[in-house]
């Protein structure tokens, strides 16, 4: 039986830079059967340099292969951008409970995303571009600083085939963005109350988006954010990561608002 918490090389296949700090790297499978769920992340680590989460920023689909998309912000990450093609990283998982994929079948989905809280909901978006018929309407409402900081660019034209993808920049250096904070991007379009919300972003970003979400009537049951806590043990015992009753490596990094809105210390900053 395979143990859970076995750390596997996996050979870097390939590194894009996608801002000025951030790339995505694909990555050989740890090993055979290697599947996730979006929302999932693996620990990744480096022997010198420590170990951290990264979310899976790849197609669930993919059987051969899969993406980590990392921002280079300290010890581990900086010396990740360090490696190239042929780089070996320790990883070990999948953990974490997901975004109820599953229940979105059929339905239609908004996704809002600020920032960096791109990478872990694009294996939905991959999905629904592979599978155009699995998912009713997948609205995206993303905003970031400007047209520099936006994630994964190369790809917006296959996305938008299946996706009304909206962008909100808040300093555009063009005129082809709407420009303000993603919030601003509810006023310009209506989304059917019915979706099921899946959020990922920085903390300040979720007490706004809360608000208009629930002012157009969704159901807390049905919105789905992914915290993202400093972690230390990843296995519940420490309490790093404690958010209320929770945990965040342990019973989420995926919660809807219904299990969390009791609880305000989430929305403090990391
Ligand atoms: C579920 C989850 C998913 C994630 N997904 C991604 C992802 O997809 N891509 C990505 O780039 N990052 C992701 N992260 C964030 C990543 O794990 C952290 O940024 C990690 O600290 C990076 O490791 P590092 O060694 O490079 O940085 P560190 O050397 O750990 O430093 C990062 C920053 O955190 C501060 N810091 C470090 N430890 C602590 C602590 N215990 N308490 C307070 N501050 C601290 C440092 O001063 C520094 O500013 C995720 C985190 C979680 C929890
Ligand atoms: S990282 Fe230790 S309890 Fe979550």
């Amino acid at each position: 039986m395979r143990n859970d918490y076995q750390t596997y090389n996996c050979k870097i296949l390939k590194v894009e830079k996608e801002t000025a700090d951030s790339s995505t790297f694909t990555l050989s499978l740890p090993y055979k059967g290697f599947n996730f769920v979006c929302g999932q992340y693996v620990m990744v680590s480096l022997p010198g340099f420590g170990e951290a989460a990264i979310s899976i920023s790849s197609d669930m689909n993919d059987r051969k292969a899969f993406q980590l998309t990392v921002r280079e912000v300290g010890v581990l990450t900086s010396a990740m951008h360090n490696l190239k093609k042929g780089g070996i990283l320790g990883v070990r998982g999948p953990y974490g409970r997901s975004f109820p994929v599953s229940q979105a079948k059929g339905r239609n989905i908004l996704i809002v995303v600020g920032g960096c809280g791109i990478p872990p909901i694009r294996p939905v978006i991959l999905d629904a571009v592979k599978n155009p018929q699995k998912y009713k309407k997948v609205y995206i409402f993303y905003g970031s600083k400007n047209e520099d900081t936006l994630f994964f660019k190369r790809e917006y034209s296959r996305w938008r085939k299946v996706c009304d993808l909206n962008i909100a920049l808040e300093k555009p250096k063009t005129k082809k963005f709407n420009k303000g904070m993603v919030t601003a991007l509810f006023d310009l379009k209506n989304i059917p109350s019915d979706a099921i919300a899946y959020i990922c972003g920085p903390p300040i970003m979720y007490k706004f988006v809360i608000e208009k979400i629930l002012k157009q009537g969704f159901d807390p049951n049905k919105i789905f954010m992914s915290l993202e806590r400093h972690m230390d043990c990843g296995l519940g015992v420490c309490q790093h990561c404690a958010v209320g009753p929770y945990y965040v490596c342990k019973d989420g990094p995926v919660f809807s608002y219904e299990e969390l809105k009791n609880f305000k210390t989430w929305l403090s900053p990391i």
